[in-house]
């Protein structure tokens, strides 16, 4: 191991955070307790937040910066005299699905122009394996001057966080990491250490680190669009999803995922980087394609569903209300990105029904900015068909009562995660 560890302990040497979103944050505070960091990001307007001790991404209170030596900052100066690097920005696909490294190398860029002899440089980011070594090094080298390995090293330690969850945090993960040699491997893995108390797992090599982040969503991704699928095949059955994967899971090794929505940037993201670089490589990943394909095609799939309850009340989806409760891309958080609950309002539009969408988490400016349409202001009956897209807690409040004076007499209760499915008795209910 070098001296830098030490040298970091003792506050001699400096680590910076590049990019403070949902990961980054968290790591650079978790390590401002016990180190001196700087805090980099190109957004100035997040940066001044920070520096008020508010978290941009609405998930840490007030209360998570105290104590911490940070130095929030969109100055790339004061990157000068920070000897450990981690990289923390957004990987996202684009409209055809493929990977959009822009971020990614706009942040490497800035670190190799900045990087010194003895340097070390972390990737947080989701990537395909390989991507750090063939895609990011030789920018860092490019534009340094220096030698992989020989002048400067380089790590990768995949996040494994979880938005909106208290319980699974950056201190009770244990987080795997990895170096491009013995002695910067363990570097990393003893700076981790120093924040992760539930330890760290060293990974035999950058590429298996990265393989290793890519296939934990990638199996998540695939299994919940197998329970997808039969969920598409038991309502042609006539028979409840949850009810059979309720009596299949009494079962001690059946897999209990749950039928839905796949939004969000990581589990409907990720899985696109892995069937990038199989194509790149010769392969084409029929099994991760096909779970993509199924689960991006969910929104609309619910959607003609509720249709086709439309019409058989009696009603031309031209006349109907269609509440959506829910906007996010999951329960309980603010998060609306890549939530697939847009897919069913585009598609319940496309049917010309009128669509009301309410949400007591998301931010109505936000929403009309990334979808184009305005949450509801209240939740205002007789409606058509409810869709409860999102189990938000505050719904748990909800019961067949409440949905019947929302709904018209022959209206729907489209119940997608099946959350009411044992408490309405007398309703017109359909879930996935
Ligand atoms: N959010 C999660 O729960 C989660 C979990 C595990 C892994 N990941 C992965 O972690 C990475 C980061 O995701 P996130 O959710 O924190 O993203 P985010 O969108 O919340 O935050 C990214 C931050 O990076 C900044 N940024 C963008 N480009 C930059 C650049 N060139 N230089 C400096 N800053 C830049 C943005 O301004 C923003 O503040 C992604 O690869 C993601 O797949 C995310």
């Amino acid at each position: 191991m070098s001296d830098l560890f030490e040298r970091l302990k003792k506050k001699e040497a400096k680590l910076a955070v590049i990019g403070l979103g949902y990961v980054g944050l968290p790591i650079a505070l978790a390590f401002a307790r016990k180190l001196k960091v700087v805090g980099f990001d190109i957004n100035a307007k997040r940066v001044d937040m920070m520096r008020r001790n508010e978290d941009p991404s609405d998930e840490l209170p007030p209360e998570a910066f105290k104590g911490a030596d940070i130095h929030f900052t969109a100055d790339i100066e004061d990157l000068r005299d920070v000897e450990f690097f981690i990289v923390a920005v957004p990987t996202p696909i684009d409209q055809q699905n493929i990977p959009d490294l822009t971020p990614l190398l706009g942040a490497t860029r800035t670190v190799g122009q900045v990087l010194k002899k003895g340097d070390h440089v972390v990737f947080e980011s989701t990537v395909y394996p390989g991507c750090t070594e063939e895609d990011c090094v030789p920018l860092l080298e490019q534009l340094s001057g220096l030698r992989y390995i020989t002048d400067f090293k380089v790590g990768y330690s995949p996040e494994r966080i979880n938005p909106g969850d208290k319980e699974h945090t950056l201190e009770s993960i244990v987080k795997v990491s990895s170096g491009c040699d013995a002695e910067s491997a363990e570097t990393v893995a003893k700076v981790y250490e120093l924040v992760v108390k539930a330890g760290v797992h060293r990974a035999s090599s950058i590429k298996v680190a990265e393989a290793a982040k890519i296939i934990e969503n990638t199996q998540r991704d695939v299994n919940i669009a197998l329970t997808n699928e039969l969920s598409i095949i038991f309502n042609r059955m006539g028979i409840n999803t949850f009810d059979v994967l309720e009596a299949a899971g009494t079962k001690w090794n059946f897999l209990k995922f749950q039928p839905g929505l796949v939004g969000g940037h990581c589990i409907g993201v990720d899985p696109y980087y892995l069937v990038f670089k199989a194509k790149e490589l010769g392969y084409h990943a029929q099994i991760i394609d096909s779970g993509r394909f199924v689960n991006d095609s969910m929104g609309g799939y619910v959607a003609k569903q509720t249709v086709k309850k439309i019409i058989a009340s009696g009603t031309n989806p031209t006349d109907a209300r269609v509440l959506v409760m829910g906007a996010t891309f999951k329960e309980n958080v603010t998060d609306i990105r890549n939530s697939k609950v847009a897919d069913v309002v585009k598609e319940l539009k496309s049917f010309s029904c009128h669509v009301d969408v309410t949400d007591p988490h998301a931010d109505g400016a936000q929403v009309k900015h990334e979808y184009g349409y305005d949450l509801a202001p209240e939740m205002k009956g007789p409606y058509d068909a409810i869709i409860v897209a999102v189990n938000h807690a505050e719904y748990a409040k909800y019961d067949e009562a409440w949905f019947k004076s929302m709904l018209k007499p022959k209206g729907v209760l489209v119940d997608l995660k099946g959350t009411y499915r044992k408490s309405v008795k007398n309703l017109e209910y359909w879930s996935l």
